[in-house]
């Protein structure tokens, strides 16, 4: 099984960014204990901080792999441009997010991701990613 994650704008900044919000562990560690935790799973990740690189990691990887699990940042809540690549591929793309969006602003409360999304998982902390790759298992 493949599975990709790609994290958008600002999460290269894990564990060193508003860690009251988004904790004090950088990707690179979580990630070596979820490919730990699945030693059977291919785990593929991405990050960028640009909207168009986004938009050509699902378009390069979304007919091959078997899952995607995005955490767009706050593209989630603007980008009309992902919301159609998602559209666009065939791999089931799940949406995450470390905090509770919806305990948090406004403008934090609406997706433009999500109904193109398979689901959204939210406000687990870095075990949202986790959570997103159990749901592609049990399918
Ligand atoms: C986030 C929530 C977004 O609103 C915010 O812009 C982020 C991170 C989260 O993981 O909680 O950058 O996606």
């Amino acid at each position: 099984m493949k599975i990709q994650i790609i994290n958008g704008p600002n999460l290269n900044l894990l564990g060193v960014r508003e860690k009251s919000i988004y904790g004090d562990t950088g990707f690179d560690t979580y990630l070596e204990n979820l490919r730990e935790l699945y030693p059977n799973i291919d785990i593929y990740y991405y990050q960028s901080n640009v909207e168009g690189e986004i938009i050509n990691k699902l378009h390069e990887i979304g007919f091959s792999h078997d899952g995607v699990v995005l955490n767009a940042g706050a593209y989630t809540h603007t980008s009309i441009a992902i919301a159609d690549a998602i559209a666009a591929i065939n791999t089931p793309v799940v949406e995450v997010h470390i905090s509770n969006v919806y305990k948090r602003e406004e403008f934090r409360h609406s997706s433009m991701l999500a109904a193109n999304c398979k689901g959204v998982i939210a406000g687990f902390g870095m075990d949202s990613y986790r959570l997103a790759i159990e749901s592609f298992l049990i399918d």
